[in-house]
């Protein structure tokens, strides 16, 4: 493997775009190349078909009795628009101070670029490693992952072979301080159209007369929450656990307080429900977000109309036992119940994910001999000596619906290492990720490595 600079350049270089069918050819290059790697450091790679976009599905087995880990992350990125609000092209690979820019920089091309690039380093100081591992690289998972219910069906028993599962698709505070993930939120997509005339109408001849969709979708949209910013769905906070005292204690460590978030996102105030800080709402509560509305004129000037049909986009997050299913038909139920007369309500389901939570063993003080706590100890020496500084341990906001998918189906925990920072906007113009980052974290996945296979440090290369 050459320089894991140069690798990232290149593989953020295909537009692995894998919600838009025009970007097929981008996915093939991604998938490619991912493979390229993954055979020059010795893996065995077989590209598993699906309904849609192929896994790759690698491995390099030895004895087995030497310890299993899967490795997991995913090839494809999110679209680049807005394209007009990047410095430089979203895939057209920069660098500048120090930062390499492109779409898929931080998630997931970066973190996949130092794993490979840490087991190169490691396997060429120790080409009979005593580690089974196996990749599971998948392209569908800025969609909700829609084949790995199939994927799992067909190779799940195999899996469940592994011991458990590393992942670098979670966030960090920076600086010198690694986050490792123990918990990520579920997810509830639906999307509401409001219908009413058969076609647009003049709002002044028949003004008067209809129910606007928009104005039904806005008074349906602003039912959700009440004014104290809970979500008003009847049983939404089923299932919602507590806060455990030792997440508490780790949350007080972290470098972020609410003036320098505030900061971070451009905000002039920050928000919070059920009794949480906004900075423990972001980890440890649900959450009902509108991420796009629509309806009526959208062009320059004025247009008197009373629109056919109006639209919103809604997602939830979920914790604790919280559960997708209930909470979606909970949540149509209610806004069929709410609906005002005049109009109908269209529901297009969008993907379901469950909270996934593990327990990171000495944060329940316990010592665990597994191979889920031995990884979870070479995640914290590896941190510690590559940082200077322990990890903290907490639940994230993000969702991976994969990662309680792979729980169910093969038994497996993740031990999750978070190398996006916020300096890297994820899912937005300018995405980009830290190289003297990127170098630390390839270091400290070196220390990772070498400590699950029970090498001594000093080998270190
Ligand atoms: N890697 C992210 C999730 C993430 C981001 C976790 C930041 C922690 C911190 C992942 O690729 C992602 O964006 N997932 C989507 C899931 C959705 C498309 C089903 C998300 O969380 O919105
Ligand atoms: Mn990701």
């Amino acid at each position: 493997m050459k320089d894991p600079i140069a690798s990232l350049a290149e593989y953020i270089r295909f537009a692995s775009v894998s919600t838009d069918p025009a970007y097929a050819e981008g996915m093939r290059g991604a998938r490619d190349y991912a493979t390229q790697l993954l055979q020059s450091l010795g893996f065995a790679v077989e590209t598993v078909a699906t309904p849609l976009h192929p896994i790759l599905l690698a491995e390099r087995k030895g004895d087995p009795s030497w310890p299993h880990i899967v490795l997991y992350g995913h090839y494809d990125v999110q679209p680049s628009d807005p394209d007009a609000l990047w410095t430089s092209p979203a895939f057209e690979p920069t660098v500048r101070d120090g930062r390499i820019y492109g779409r898929g920089a931080a998630d997931n091309k970066g973190p996949t670029i130092v794993h490979m690039a840490a087991l190169a380093r490691v396997l060429e100081a120790h080409p009979d490693l005593p580690l089974n591992l196996t990749y599971v690289i998948e392209g569908e998972e800025e969609m909700g992952s829609p084949s790995m219910g199939w994927f799992f069906e067909r190779y799940g028993e195999r899996l469940a072979q592994a011991d458990c599962l590393l992942v670098s698709d979670t966030g960090s505070p920076g600086g010198d301080q690694i986050v490792v993930t123990t918990g990520l939120r579920g997810l509830v997509g639906l999307e509401v159209i409001v219908h009413g005339s058969r076609s647009d109408l003049h709002s002044g001849v028949h003004g008067g007369a209809v129910m606007n969709p928009i104005r039904a979708l806005t008074a349906l949209c602003a039912s959700l929450h009440d004014t104290c910013g809970q979500v008003n769905v009847p049983g939404f906070y089923d299932g919602v656990g507590p806060i455990a005292d030792w997440e508490r204690a780790q949350l007080a460590q972290y470098p972020t307080d609410e003036a320098s978030y505030r900061e971070l996102l451009g905000v002039s105030e920050l928000v919070s429900a059920k009794g949480l800080t906004p900075l423990e709402g972001v980890r440890f509560g649900p959450t009902l977000e509108f991420n796009g509305i629509g309806g009526g004129y959208q062009g320059t000037g004025s247009k008197t109309v009373i629109p056919a049909r109006a639209f919103t986009k809604i997602t939830c997050r979920l914790v604790g036992q919280q559960d997708p299913q209930r909470i979606l038909e909970a949540l149509k139920s209610t806004l069929q119940e709410r609906c005002p007369e005049g109009v109908r309500l269209e529901f297009l389901d969008g993907g379901l994910a469950h909270p996934y939570e593990v327990m990171p063993p000495h944060c329940a003080g316990l010592e665990d001999n597994s191979v889920l706590g031995s990884t979870f100890k070479a995640a914290h020496i590896g941190i510690t000596e590559c940082f200077g500084k322990p990890p903290l341990y907490l639940r994230e906001g993000g969702s991976i619906p994969v990662i309680a998918d792979f729980k169910k189906a093969s038994g497996l925990d993740a031990v999750m290492v978070g190398l996006f920072t916020p300096k890297d906007n994820l899912h937005a113009p300018d995405e980009s990720f830290d190289l003297d980052w990127m170098e630390k974290s390839i270091k400290t996945f070196v220390r990772v490595f070498q400590e699950i296979a029970g090498l001594p440090a000093a080998a270190s290369g």
